[in-house]
């Protein structure tokens, strides 16, 4: 069918037609936020999930369900090589000059501007990429320690005092939070935490990977209780049959029954990949409906699709010893591992593998859902490993 008009969006973070199967997930948050900008007791909340699962989606439209109401947000995405201080200055004074033109709380957004002014300038030895404006000079003694666990607390004191002011509240939303550092997290936490018993209007709402949540409490062993960590998953059939069928219709072509059957089972309900299999399926098919057969043959285009890009992009970033290990955990099926099963393979000890292990738990390719376990980050990585390190030449 016409290409022009294929609905379907494959891509990172780009909106889907039809955001499917996540309305209960919305709907908590929403409450949340609700409950904050009330001052009444909340937890931030963290999802947690896999790679293409949909993370960056929906807290774009969280996002925007809050600044229809009226919330003051931040948006940020912790790349692995940027501070956090440096992240959140310069999305910091923007909230905070949107607040300093509401005349109740203009005082105290001023206030907290000179807070970030200190804030900056205090931090900048140590975070040499802060880059922001400064529009008043800092009020000594304001979140100018230079130390970034209390400054971080006393600005995002000096933020939500202004936000209540202005009946509001600041949500941060922060992507790719498993990125942070720990120091770094740790700060945040205690500075949510300190808003928290302070009854002020902040609250995070972050996504990252499965292992954000035993990096959250490393940092802080008191994170998990001030959190939520919705798992997000893939799509339940009824859903994943929804996020397919709905914007078909939207263009009166039908997916046929047992077409749709089987771009769930393709995919697994993988949102990223249903919407690679939805498009290779329009643009596969002559014409409404959309058939079985059409879908048998889109699988193939889908996956080569896959193969170039959201699996690609990750691939190229390895080492060779990385690919290795992960062509190794491939050979055992789509996990978790046991670490002494991966090593095995190899024929290697489990000590000598363990800087590998690392550099690829810290790139975000497998994480450690329990103690000596290893698993992929990314859905159907291990079928991916070995289309591309296909025969046993790996092993030499
Ligand atoms: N609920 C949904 N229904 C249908 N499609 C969805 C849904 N959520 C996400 N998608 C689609 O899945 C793809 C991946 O979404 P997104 O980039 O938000 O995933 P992510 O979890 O942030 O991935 P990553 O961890 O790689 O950043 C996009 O093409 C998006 O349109
Ligand atoms: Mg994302």
């Amino acid at each position: 069918m016409n290409p022009v008009t294929n609905p379907f969006a494959p891509g990172a973070g780009t909106p889907p037609p039809e955001l499917a199967g996540r309305d209960e997930l919305r709907e908590t948050v929403r409450v949340a936020i609700e409950r904050v900008r009330l001052s009444l007791p909340t937890k931030s909340i963290l999802m947690v999930g896999l790679r293409g699962v949909g993370k960056t989606v929906l807290l774009d439209r969280m996002r925007d369900g809050a600044e229809a109401t009226g919330i003051q947000t931040m948006r940020i995405e912790a790349p692995e090589n940027r501070s956090l201080p440096a992240l959140l200055a310069p999305e910091l004074r923007q909230a905070l000059l949107r607040l300093s033109r509401n005349d109740q709380a203009k005082d105290l957004a001023q206030r907290a501007l000179k807070g970030l002014a200190g804030f900056a300038k205090a931090l900048k030895f140590k975070y040499a990429d802060i880059e922001v404006g400064f529009d008043f000079d800092p009020e000594p003694g304001l979140a100018d320690n230079g130390d970034l666990e209390h400054d971080l607390q006393a600005l995002l004191e000096a933020v939500g005092a202004a936000a209540q002011k202005a009946d509001t509240a600041l949500v941060v939303f922060i992507d790719e939070l498993q990125y942070v550092q720990e120091v770094e997290l740790a700060a945040l936490i205690t500075a949510l935490h300190r808003a928290a018993q302070r009854r002020l209007p902040v609250v995070l709402v972050g996504a990252g990977l499965p292992q954000l949540r035993g990096r959250m409490g490393q940092a802080k062993s008191y994170a998990e209780r001030l959190f939520d960590f919705p798992e997000i998953g893939p799509l339940a059939p009824p859903a994943a049959k929804i996020a397919i069928a709905k914007p078909a219709a939207a263009q009166n072509v039908i997916v046929n029954p047992d077409a749709l059957e089987r771009i769930v089972q393709d995919t697994h309900g993988y949102p990223y990949f249903l919407q690679e299999w939805g498009k290779h399926a329009w643009d596969t098919a002559a014409a409404s409906p959309i058939t079985l057969q059409d879908v048998d043959r889109a699988s193939t285009t889908a996956i080569a699709a896959l193969d170039e890009s959201f699996f690609r992009v990750r691939f190229d970033r390895l080492t060779p010893s990385e690919k290795k290990y992960l062509r190794a955990m491939a050979d055992l099926g789509p996990g978790p591992h046991r670490s002494g099963d991966i090593a095995k393979k190899l024929d290697r000890e489990v000590t000598a593998l363990g800087p590998t292990r690392n550099q690829l738990i810290s790139k975000g390719m497998i994480w450690s859902p329990s103690h000596g376990d290893t698993a992929f980050t990314v859905p159907l990585f291990d079928e991916f490993m070995r289309r591309i390190m296909p025969g046993d030449d790996w092993r030499e």
